[in-house]
């Protein structure tokens, strides 16, 4: 058991308290970023001579020294410290003696650990945006490629009107959008650096605090050292926006399941993307789909988690919050695994345009279009729906599609019906007559594919 706090305490830790306080198995994620931090604080040190120039870089090569040691595997994290400050500063003394011990000058773990836990979700932040500017670009080429692609478009998961594959792929592309701006609003928000705060009061040391932000790539410092300390709110904001990263590719996933049904037979799975069954050798299971729609409820777990956790906490440390890691660490890690396996999916999977046209067509998607047909003649709309209603009536009993019925058999329900009625009425007019900004016809889809192309050629500027 190596502590760094003994001084103070005449008897052992009992074990189970010991491990039960323990952060080692888990703060040992973001080793590279407690050193990383180790090492501006010390250079600060340095500038400010608090430290002297040999001190202060006998410490910074001691830490680079140990971060390389642990990344070639030669030094291993073990459990034998209690958590991953503890771990590198006994190194550090290890390795340098007396010099060591004065890496902690003027800081404390709990502005230590804030800081470390900010930079890792800071990476985290940039990985997630990263990872859907994928999902992006596969959902962008979609949508340039069936601009054509005719499908029903549902209500209540009945078909409703007929729009296109590149219009049902382009309503994801704009959640995706949305999901990557609250990343950067998150971004800008917690790009602050909370070092300096000292236990939760700043220190007596003359810190450069404005220095330290800057060679750690932040804003600038954090304006309250106790909020400093206990803030939070990062993580929640950014365990929210992967919780609605994961709702939507919920939602997707379930689409792509239905679609994938043996019923409804849109989409193939690629094989790569898809499993199989121990018993029934017919079997081509969309898991992954089902896993991402199953693995969502674990990152909004994360999220009430912390929510909770952090709901009673009065200022301004207290050791609730070492609770803020092991769920957000697996929230990161289950969201940016689901974003990359769903883009790998939908950059491999077959779409059935066929079937999706055939099924558009036997739906009744052209019955709006059909009354507006009579509308445009001269007909009440509200008649105009009550004949159309009774004609889908006799196109059901006959099991035929509007379309299929002669002149005749239509002009028994309306005088009004002209030859024309098969031109208005057919799936390419209805789609393509909805050519306001952000509907389905093919020329409204390309306003917005360039549009969105545009969006994706320009970088972020943090
Ligand atoms: N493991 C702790 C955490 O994650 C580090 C901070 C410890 N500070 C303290 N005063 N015990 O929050």
């Amino acid at each position: 058991m190596a502590q760094l706090w003994g001084g103070r305490f005449t008897k052992e830790t009992d074990q189970l308290v010991y491990n039960f306080n323990a952060s080692i198995s888990f703060d040992k994620k973001f080793y590279k970023q407690d050193i990383e931090g180790s090492v501006a604080h010390v250079r600060m040190l340095g500038k400010q001579g608090i430290l002297t120039e040999e001190e202060t870089q006998a410490i910074v090569d001691g830490l680079n020294g140990i971060l390389a040691d642990v990344e070639s595997g030669k030094l291993l994290i073990t459990d034998e410290y209690e958590d991953i400050h503890s771990f590198v500063e006994a190194n550090l003394i290890d390795r340098l003696g007396d010099t060591g011990k004065k890496l902690h000058t003027g800081r404390s773990r709990n502005d230590q650990v804030a800081l470390d836990m900010r930079l890792y979700t800071r990476i985290q932040v940039l990985e997630t945006d990263e990872l859907l500017v994928e999902l992006l670009q596969v959902l962008l080429r979609l949508m340039k490629e069936n601009t054509e692609t005719i499908m029903p478009g549902f209500t209540h998961l009945q078909k409703a009107q007929p729009i296109t594959l590149a219009h049902h792929m382009g309503a994801y592309f704009e959640m995706f959008k949305r999901d990557r701006m609250r990343l950067h609003d998150i971004y800008k928000r917690m790009n602050y650096c909370p070092l300096g705060s000292g236990a939760l009061a700043g220190t007596t040391y003359p810190l450069d605090r404005e220095y330290t932000a800057e060679l750690l790539d932040f804003y600038g410092p954090t304006l309250n050292s106790m909020d400093g300390v206990s803030d939070r709110d990062y993580l929640i904001e950014f365990l929210s926006a992967l919780s609605t990263i994961m709702m939507h590719l919920s939602r997707f996933s379930e689409e792509i399941i239905i679609w994938n049904s043996n019923e409804y037979q849109f989409v193939e799975i690629d094989d790569a993307y898809s499993t199989g069954s121990s018993i029934m050798p017919q079997k081509k299971n969309p898991d992954i789909a089902e896993l991402v729609r199953g693995k969502t409820g674990r990152v909004y777990g994360a999220l009430m988690s912390l929510l909770t956790t952090m709901k009673g906490i009065p200022l301004a440390y207290n050791k609730d919050m070492q609770e803020d890691k092991e769920l957000s660490f697996d929230a990161m890690d289950t969201a940016k695994g689901c974003i990359a396996l769903f883009t790998g999916m939908m950059d491999t999977i077959r779409f059935n345009r066929e079937v999706m046209r055939k099924s558009a067509n036997n739906g009744f998607t052209n019955a709006t279009d059909a009354a507006d047909y009579l509308v445009k003649n001269g007909v009440p709309f509200r008649d105009a729906h009550g004949i159309i209603g009774q004609i889908v009536l006799y196109c059901i009993e006959k099991d035929i599609a509007i379309d299929d019925m002669s002149l005749e058999e239509l002009q028994k329900f309306s005088p009004v019906f002209k030859e024309d009625v098969y031109d208005a009425i057919s799936m390419e007019t209805c789609v393509n007559m909805r050519c306001t900004i952000g509907a389905p016809s093919k020329t409204a889809m390309e306003q917005v594919i360039a549009q969105e192309e545009k969006y994706l050629s320009e970088k972020w500027e943090r």
